[in-house]
């Protein structure tokens, strides 16, 4: 079959190990369902393989991509893949199993025609999802769900500033805070891309790092070390910032006694629930929502998607169809 896969890890020109090319045609184990994928969204995770980062050079060549929509052989459904994959046995959330890992961390990925994760790992397609937007949700889309509505403890009518509008978290970050409901400020780097988060929803769009009209209850926090610092400062006393990802670096300098002072918090969020991709499901259905897709591009431009990704030229989602 076609893959998109890491064959080399390079941490400072990463699409140098990327090819696409053949891979064995994966046959699924008992347990296990093979999905013929239809199409993939690229996630900031894949440049993270392709860099090393979660991955030994002898895991590879490892096919990239954790999200997939496509059908499932064994029931012929049209289907979202699920890309947490939790050790058998597994009860309970299923993003703290200690052994849980996302598709192309230790199992092959989804960007190829053909992915196998555990039956438990579909969920049906809605009919009115193109194959395209269902490819969306089960990475970015379920981390900003889990962020904002079980992780942050924001209530309707509440304030919440996302960091780095344009990334595929950061769109749907601001696309479900408006619709549920809160107020939402988005920073971004160029004066473009805070203009389009205020087309994707944001009620006011600011330069990365620029003070707001008020404090916020929490923040939406995915840039890391180059936003950290304007996150913290940006809380109300007792605010929170959810952090799901740092990719402008993961070391930030802390600033504990804002902190302590102000009775701040600072909470870990990754990935969701099959639950929670359910109700995410459920939600978009309900209000009408859709991802915003940057653009879609055929698998053997996956290098092109990439490179966008890596210089941040994007807004929303891109994806590969297969
Ligand atoms: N924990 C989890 O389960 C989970 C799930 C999904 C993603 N993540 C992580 O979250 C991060 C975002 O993922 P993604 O797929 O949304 O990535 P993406 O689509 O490539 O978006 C990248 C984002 O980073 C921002 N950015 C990058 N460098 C910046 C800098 N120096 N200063 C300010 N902003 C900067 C961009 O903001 P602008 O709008 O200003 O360009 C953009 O929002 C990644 O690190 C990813 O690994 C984690």
């Amino acid at each position: 079959m076609r893959a998109v896969y890491a064959e080399s890890i390079n941490p400072d020109d990463p699409l140098a190990g990327l090819v696409v090319g053949e891979r064995p045609d994966p046959s699924p184990p008992e347990g296990w369902t093979r999905v013929a994928v239809r199409a993939g969204s690229l996630n900031h995770h894949d440049l993270w393989t392709l860099r090393g980062v979660g991955i030994k050079a002898e895991q590879l060549p490892m096919i990239l991509g954790c999200d997939a929509a496509g059908v499932d052989e064994s029931t012929g459904e049209d289907v979202v893949v699920h890309a947490v994959i939790n050790s058998p046995g597994w009860e309970g959330d299923d993003t703290i199993d200690p052994g849980r890992t996302l598709l192309s961390e230790k199992h092959q990925g989804s960007l190829a025609e053909y992915v196998i994760v555990p039956k438990r790992n579909v969920l049906p397609k809605p009919a009115e999802f193109s194959f395209a937007e269902a490819a969306c949700l089960s990475t970015a889309w379920l981390t900003a769900y889990r962020m904002l509505f079980v992780k942050s403890g924001l209530r309707p009518g509440q304030s919440v500033l996302v960091q780095g509008a344009t990334g595929g978290v950061a769109t749907a970050c601001i696309t479900m805070a408006r619709a549920a409901g809160f107020r939402v400020y988005a920073t971004a780097r160029s004066e473009a891309k805070q203009a389009k988060a205020l087309e994707l929803g944001a009620h006011e769009a600011f330069a990365s790092g620029a003070r707001l009209p008020e404090k916020v209850d929490a923040v939406m926090e995915t840039v890391g070390e180059a936003t950290y610092a304007h996150s913290a400062r940006s809380l109300r006393p007792g605010g929170r910032i959810v952090i799901s990802g740092a990719t402008s670096g993961a070391n930030p300098p802390a600033d504990l006694n804002r902190f302590f002072f102000l009775q701040l918090e600072l909470v870990g969020s990754t990935m969701g629930t099959k639950g929670e991709l359910r109700d995410l499901i459920a939600f978009l259905r309900a209000t009408g929502l859709r991802p915003h897709i940057d653009r879609v591009l055929p698998m053997e431009s996956a290098a092109e998607g990439l490179a966008a990704m890596a210089s941040g030229d994007l807004v929303g989602k891109i994806v590969l169809e297969f």
